[in-house]
């Protein structure tokens, strides 16, 4: 029996939406959302006609409003860490080498906060509700809210969402860099789609550069991510795109970037 289809993909305009289909269920990440968001990511990495990635939660409630917390019952140590560790959905959106948008459309708690931060940019509607409650199930986050949660928010801000599992409006979570910006909730979806146009008409080679290269800024050195943001400059210099970026500008013209 084929599965039921738990992440949605649509592709227009060189931009793909991927959403977490379970509104019921305010699109808690079970199994089935897990593998498929994956294979999700995996594909749009190989279709060159997708520049920008859109993720966000079906129905008007929820981005994700965690794990799928019925899965915990029952489960034990090992059970867990290997649903953590084979589906990796909190290393995709990191490690898809083009622009990801997380479109914050409601409550993104636990395992939907976390989605969020491993996106690259956090638009949030301003009925967005976030917050890291695992510590009330008497665990604590494990797809990474430890670990870019502080890196975004500073040490202070991330102890208090994670010790009181607290969950946090919009306009806070704009406050402390949850998120990076806030927009009225009927508008969310447009806003989104306005700034992942503009990202498109970008060069997808520069684009991922710069992902590679900000990335690294959370990982290593200043020496060390200077170094390689100085190796990742002069490879863009052997793109066709720069080519054509240098001379738009020359030409006062729009340049028309292929990813070459
Ligand atoms: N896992 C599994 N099911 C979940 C879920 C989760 N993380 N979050 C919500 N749901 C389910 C509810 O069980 C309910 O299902 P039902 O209709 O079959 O009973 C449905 O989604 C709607 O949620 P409900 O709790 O009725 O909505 P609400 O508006 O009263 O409350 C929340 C919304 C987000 C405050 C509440 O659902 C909640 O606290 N969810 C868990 C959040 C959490 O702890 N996440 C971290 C997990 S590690």
């Amino acid at each position: 029996m084929a599965k039921e289809k738990v992440v949605l993909v649509d592709i227009a305009d060189r931009i793909a939406t991927v959403t977490i289909n379970r509104p019921d269920k305010l699109n808690a990440l079970n199994k089935d959302v897990r593998e498929q968001f994956v294979q999700v990511m995996d594909e749009l990495e190989d279709n060159d006609d997708v520049r920008v990635v859109i993720v966000t939660g079906a129905g008007d409630k929820a981005f994700v409003a965690g794990a799928d917390i019925a899965e915990f019952k029952g489960r034990g140590g090992v059970d867990q860490l290997h649903v953590t560790k084979r589906f990796g959905i909190f290393e995709a959106p990191e490690r898809l080498p083009k622009p990801v948008i997380a479109a914050v459309n409601g409550f993104a708690l636990g395992g939907g906060c976390e989605l969020a931060l491993a996106c690259d940019i956090r638009i949030a509607s301003d009925k967005a509700r976030m917050g890291q409650p695992e510590v009330s199930l008497g665990i604590l986050p494990g797809g990474g809210g430890t670990q870019r949660l502080p890196r975004l928010v500073g040490l202070g801000n991330a102890y208090k969402l994670l010790y009181t599992g607290q969950i946090i409006k919009a306009d806070e979570a704009l406050r402390i860099g949850l998120v990076d910006e806030v927009v009225p909730h009927d508008q969310l979806q447009q806003r989104v789609r306005e700034l992942a146009t503009e990202i498109a008409g970008k060069s997808p080679i520069a684009l991922e550069l710069i992902k590679d290269a900000v990335r690294a800024s959370v990982r290593t050195s200043l020496d060390d991510g200077m170094r390689h943001e100085t190796t990742l400059f002069g490879l863009a210099f052997s793109s066709a795109d720069k080519e054509e970026g240098v001379n738009a500008f020359l030409e006062k013209r729009t340049p028309d970037f292929k990813g070459k």
